[in-house]
């Protein structure tokens, strides 16, 4: 059974002051939620301010990017080694907004990925269509592209231990969420792919998680759909309460019988 994750993307956003009270926020309401594994992603500069707070308890903390190189002449870039010795255990690699906005190719993110697990960081990394590509019947195709080159050269064991996001780029801070349905078709197809490139094993293990204007009204639905393992989460994790209404869902799903927060 593959445990829930719920990761939270902060994206740009956050002062010091925010950031260690939205991980003080989750950290003080996390004992309630042990079925699923709660991940926050903030911006590099707080990451030291949000282990401080999190150091101990069960959140876990990540990056959202990184550079393939050890170290050096780099100016700008950070190391997997770096993000590890600030107690990363997770960086999310080839963001829609990384690829779209800043140019990222899937050769790029596929170095990233393979630094990642020499470093013993957990990669998470995001494919997802574009509107026109959707419109266009290209969904399969871009996302098995996308998925063959950021992935590549990984043995069966290090693909099993690396965590997926789907993201569709028209559902990303839109509003505009892709029909459980729809999501769970895409979460599929890449789970099947991974039994055809790699083993039933490593598929069965892989997590899948959904990202894209997912929110507490909406995650219960989706995390309902079979191969759908978590979500990635944006403008929603924010806000601790909507974050962990969030994980509510996820934590029913895994079985767990707390008390389920509200949902919007
Ligand atoms: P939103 O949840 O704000 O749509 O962002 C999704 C996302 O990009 C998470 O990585």
């Amino acid at each position: 059974m593959r445990k829930p994750l719920i990761a939270g993307n902060w994206k740009m956003n956050a002062t010091g002051e925010t950031a260690a009270a939205l991980a003080r926020s989750i950290s003080d309401q996390s004992p309630a939620y042990g079925a699923v594994d709660l991940l926050v992603c903030p911006p590099f500069c707080y990451l030291q301010a949000v282990a401080a707070v999190l150091e101990g308890g069960t959140v876990l903390w990540g990056a959202q990017n990184m550079y393939h190189e050890p170290g050096g002449a780099f100016t700008g870039e950070i190391s997997a080694a770096m993000l590890k010795d600030c107690g990363a255990t997770h960086v999310i690699l080839g963001h829609s907004e990384r690829r779209h906005v800043l140019g990222e190719t899937d050769e790029a993110i596929n170095k990233k990925t393979l630094a990642a697990h020499q470093a013993g960081l957990i990669p998470i990394v995001c494919v997802g269509e574009l509107l026109s590509e959707r419109e266009a019947g290209q969904t399969g195709a871009v996302i098995r592209r996308q998925f063959d080159r950021s992935l590549a050269g990984l043995s069966a064991e290090l693909m099993a231990a690396t965590v997926i996001a789907y993201e569709p780029v028209w559902a990303i801070g839109t509003g505009k969420v892709a029909a459980p349905q729809q999501a769970e078709e895409v979460h599929a197809d890449l789970r099947r792919l991974i039994s055809e490139r790699y083993n039933a094993g490593a598929a069965d293990q892989v997590r899948i998680l959904y990202g894209g204007s997912v929110k507490p009204d909406n995650a219960a639905e989706l995390l309902a759909q079979p191969n759908i393992d978590g979500a990635l989460v944006g403008g929603a994790s924010l806000k601790a309460d909507d974050f962990l209404a969030i994980a509510a869902a996820g934590t029913l799903l895994a079985g767990d019988d707390v008390d389920r927060p509200q949902t919007r």
